[in-house]
């Protein structure tokens, strides 16, 4: 078969897997059989690149040899432009290996492209991001990293996919725990120890307020006076509440600071306080909801997932709960925020409780696309939830710190002629891109078992492998005789033509088209890990071309479009790791 000429791609950055896609439908078409399967990176690179399943499939649904059907499909497919001869492989699988002049026209593209190949969604949604949510007057601890880490990854990729997305932090600062939290104020307060530590403070006043009213029907009577009194809006009692909220978010704001995460709104639960009785009025009278032994409650008798167990919306008492306020949560977002989408990122122990109150949104004719984003826990080494040596929860502060003065250590023994800022700013972004990857590249269901070492290693799928891998291709700019700046001196006027002559470029540059394909693919689940995991790949595509090409000593074009491979790869690990919340830094 004659080998055309390439196609004239223009300006459209369709990925590999969208063009053979859309080939293969058009194939399926040409020689009528229905549509069935889908192409995917090859699972085996001996195989080819690509690979499509349809013919299997076909086979099985009409009961004919899937080889044959396989055949049938190669004889309509037009794509000999784009690939090698398509090969028939096994019991009926399809395989494609694109021409070595394909993707190294792709990756000039991509060179020249400043979104790396990832176009925009087709349909940009307005999307409410509901992470981290921590609760006043205890500390952040280990437990708020998975949520935090994971709702601003999903964040910055919605972003950069094009989608409008509000970041907003559902703090805890209203419920039944002011009431001991005011009433320790009042007789316990050591307003020393409060200037020093506020919220080891709060947490000791509310510890020992917890144990007298557990002790003491007289202390669990005045802790319950002083909530109602808060509730009915008594001056003093609101004023406690106030300063207590107060410290807590500044204390929060240190950790989003070290993290390097911000919000768009922070609106807490007492933001919702007011529209509460109307939440209940409202369906009380749509017949929602119904009073059952004096409490009003919604019942899901049509639902059997949900059990026999009504949500209760206003307790015998009066008071309103953490139910009421997410209904009310659902009217601001829906209503007032014009969101279309909302993701709720929070840990498993609350499906059934955001079940319930998806179930009641149906109800009442919401018909936004709420998902809720579970994730499973942190645990010690000893496989339990992590604990400090005393049994309390690690609190995040501690935590990031150790992580930035353990990054320091490593670094001070690799390179010890980096001037003092440098180790400053080297630490800080290998210790907490150490945290947050070590917990996005896992599957978000897993549990993991939180590990220094592993986290911090050099070696495997982590944040300073890769932004090691990262400040290697930045020295060889360094050293090259012509500097060249990251996303500049090969764009534009004067791109590098690329040629693909060793299998390790041409892997490499197949891998750095993927990335277009990839960073859609992440929200379908929201799986962060699926990024993680090929960056990783890329790395070591990457060291594997390194050990097989020299750049700076090769002849030209070879050299050009070597640097140009370099310049890509760089651009990628640090858009992917962006993408992730973790920064790269330019040296190590
Ligand atoms: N503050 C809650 C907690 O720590 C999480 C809030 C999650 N968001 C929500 N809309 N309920 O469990």
């Amino acid at each position: 078969m004659a080998i055309r000429q390439l196609p004239d791609r223009g300006n459209s950055m369709e990925t590999f897997q969208e063009i053979l896609g859309q080939k293969m439908t058009e194939a399926l078409d040409a020689s009528g059989l229905p549509q069935a399967g889908a192409v995917t990176p090859a699972t085996d690179a001996r195989f080819g690149d690509y690979q499509s399943n349809a013919a299997l499939i076909l086979g099985k649904q009409l009961g004919e040899n899937p080889r044959a059907i396989a055949q049938r499909i190669l004889d309509a497919y037009d794509l000999w432009d784009l690939c090698d001869p398509p090969t028939i492989a096994g019991a009926g699988f399809i395989n494609f290996t694109l021409r070595s002049e394909t993707i190294a026209a792709h990756t000039g593209d991509l060179l020249r492209d400043e979104r790396l190949g990832v176009e925009k969604a087709a349909t940009p949604k307005r999307i409410v991001i509901d992470f981290g949510s921590p609760n006043v007057a205890k500390p952040m601890h280990v437990g708020h990293i998975r949520s935090t880490v994971l709702g601003d990854a999903l964040a910055r990729i919605a972003s950069f996919l094009g989608h409008e997305v509000i970041r907003d932090n559902h703090i805890g600062d209203w419920g039944t725990q002011f009431g001991m939290v005011i009433y320790g104020w009042k007789h316990l307060l050591d307003r020393a120890a409060l200037e020093r530590d506020p919220i080891a403070e709060l947490v000791r006043i509310y510890k020992e307020t917890n144990e007298k009213a557990t002790s003491d029907p007289k202390v669990r009577e005045a802790v319950r006076e002083e909530l109602v009194k808060l509730q009915a809006g008594d001056p003093e009692n609101f004023s406690i509440w106030k300063e207590t909220v107060d410290l807590s978010l500044k204390e929060f704001e240190r950790a989003y600071q070290v993290l390097d995460i911000h919000y768009d709104i922070q609106r807490g639960e007492s933001f919702y306080n007011d529209r509460l009785p109307t939440v209940v009025e409202r369906l009380l009278k749509s017949g929602i909801a119904e009073v059952s032994e004096g409490a009003v409650c919604v019942f899901f008798r049509d639902i059997p997932e949900l059990g026999e167990k009504p949500a209760i919306i206003r307790k015998s008492d009066g008071g309103f709960n953490y139910t009421t306020t997410d209904i009310a949560t659902v009217d601001y977002r829906i209503q007032d925020l014009k969101a279309d989408t909302v993701w709720l990122v929070v840990g498993a122990p609350q499906i059934l409780h955001f079940k319930q109150i998806i179930a009641i949104a149906r109800r009442e004719g919401y018909t936004a696309d709420f998902r809720h984003v579970t994730f499973g826990s942190i645990l010690g080494e000893d496989r339990k939830l992590m604990k400090t040596r005393s049994g309390e929860n690690v609190p995040l502060r501690d935590l990031l710190d150790e992580a930035v003065q353990r990054a320091r250590k490593i670094i001070e023994e690799k390179n010890p002629d980096l001037s003092e800022s440098e180790k400053v700013d080297i630490a800080q972004k290998v210790g907490i891109g150490a945290v947050k990857y070590y917990d996005l590249s896992q599957y978000r269901m897993t549990d993991y078992i939180f590990s220094w070492d592993r986290m911090l290693s050099f070696q495997g799928n982590t944040a300073p492998y890769l932004q090691n891998a990262y400040v290697r291709i930045r020295s060889i700019f360094r050293k090259a005789a012509v500097a060249v700046p990251l996303w500049g001196a090969l764009d534009g006027a004067n791109p590098a033509k690329i040629t693909l002559i060793t299998p390790e470029e041409k892997s490499l540059a197949l891998k750095l088209s993927q990335f277009a394909e990839v960073v859609p693919s992440m929200l379908n689940d929201f799986r962060p890990n699926l990024l993680a995991n090929y960056l990783y790949e890329l790395a070591n595509a990457f060291h594997s071309f390194y050990e097989a090409c020299p750049v700076l000593k090769s002849e030209e074009p070879a050299r050009s479009s070597r640097l140009g491979l370099c310049e890509l790869s760089a651009r990628v690990l640090a858009k992917g790791l962006d993408l992730l919340g973790i920064n790269v830094p330019e040296k190590m």
